[in-house]
This record gives C-alpha cells, structure tokens and sequence, in this order.
C-alpha cells in the first residue's frame, strides 16, 4: 500500500501542557493514541508523515517523523515549520488556555489562588485552515463533543475553516481508551462510524485521505 507515496502530511497529536511554574503545568486527558495510530496508518500506505506530539507515553511510529514539544505555541510553531504539507489533520487536545506568565520560580500557593491570569492559546488548526498562502489542499480537525456531537462538529467545522471534521463522543470512556465512534464530516457528506478500534478509524481515515487526495 503505497498509494499516499510522495504525499506529506502533518498530524499533530496529544496533549499541550502549559507552565504555570516549574513544577506546575495546565493540561488535559489526551493519550495521544488515535493521532499516533492515524500518523501510522498514513505512514503506512506510503506517505512522508510529521507527527507533532505533546507529552504523552507512547512509541514513535514506524517510519514517521516525531517532533516533540510542550505548548500550544510551540505546537503551532513546529507545524508552521514543517509546511508545505498536502494534508493537516490537527488530533490534538491543545489547551484552551496558558498562565499569561509562566514563573522561572516555583509561586507561593497563596500567590498563585490570587493571580493565576489565563490567555487564550493560539487557534492551530484555524491559523492553517485559513492561511492565504500555502495552505494545505485538505485540511481536517477534530472535534470531541459530550452532546449534540454531529451539530456542534458541523458548526466547528464552518467556525474552523477546516474541508473535513471528524466528530467524537467522548460522553463515556474514550479518551485514553482503545475504542472510539466518530463521524466524518465534509461540505456534502456525513459518514458514521460506529464504535470500532481507534485503530479501525485511523484505517478508515486513510483510506478517505488516500481516495480524496487521487481526485484531486
Ligand atoms: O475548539 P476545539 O478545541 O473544540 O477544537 C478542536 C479541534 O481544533 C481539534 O482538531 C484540535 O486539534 C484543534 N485545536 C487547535 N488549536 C487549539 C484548539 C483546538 O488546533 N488551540
């Protein structure tokens, strides 16, 4: 299975973790599992794939390249590097939100109750969906939703700017789990697939990456 061969794709994947101190961060439950299983099942079928992961427990993939950073920015950052790309596909759970400051120190509790101020990260998948220059002919993000999981992924899709979102219901055990439902969601399609192995979706996904990318 070759027949992603000389195509690049980035996939960032996990968790962003964001300092507070240096023995403090905010993060969030993201294993990493189904963005490292999608960058493998895209590595398999051949293409160039630049994994770039947060902090999480988990090998690097056969034959991908693996970047590892901490913060939504670096995050972004690294992604910006590795363009161009022919498909981004942002998996990870970036972090709504950073300290406004992290602290070369470690803070007093005291200090931290009174004056722990947030700001909003930086949009990763927004900033390459809507990029004027160079962005990637298909673009695809992730939206995991508790309720109503089809509508908000249709309307995060449109707020995105991104061509396909794959919807998950993380209502129950999915996140850090082996198994996931999604739904693949497109400007003319909406695809269901039932609950089945994170690695059965990275399969499925590829192979719509694989179809999509020889029409265009
Ligand atoms: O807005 P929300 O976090 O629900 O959006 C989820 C999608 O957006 C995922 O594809 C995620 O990787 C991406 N995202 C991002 N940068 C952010 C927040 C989300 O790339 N700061």
């Amino acid at each position: 299975m070759t027949r992603l061969a000389g195509k690049r794709i980035i996939v960032t994947a996990g968790p962003t973790l964001e300092a507070i101190d240096p023995v403090r961060f905010l993060s969030n439950r993201s294993s990493g599992k189904q963005g490292y299983l999608i960058a493998e099942a895209l590595a398999q079928r051949g293409a160039d794939v630049c994994l770039v992961s947060g902090p999480v427990c988990l090998p690097c993939p056969f034959g991908v390249t693996r970047i590892e950073v901490e913060s939504a920015r670096d995050m972004l950052a690294a992604v910006e590097a590795e363009l161009p790309a022919d498909v981004f596909i942002a998996v990870a759970a970036v972090a709504d939100w950073r300290p406004a400051q992290a602290r070369a120190r470690k803070a007093e509790k005291s200090a931290l109750e009174t004056s722990l101020h947030l700001v909003e990260n930086p949009d990763i998948l927004r900033t390459i969906a809507t990029r004027q220059a160079g962005r990637p002919d298909l673009v695809i993000g992730f939206a995991a939703e508790t309720h109503d999981v089809a509508g908000r992924a249709r309307a995060k899709r449109l707020r995105k700017g991104c061509d396909w979102i794959i919807a998950n219901d993380v209502s129950g055990d999915v996140m850090g789990g082996d198994e996931n439902a999604a739904w693949l969601i497109s400007d003319h399609e909406e695809i269901a697939w039932s609950r089945t192995q994170k690695a059965e979706i990275a399969a499925r996904l590829a192979g719509r990456i694989e179809a999509a990318l020889c029409a265009l």
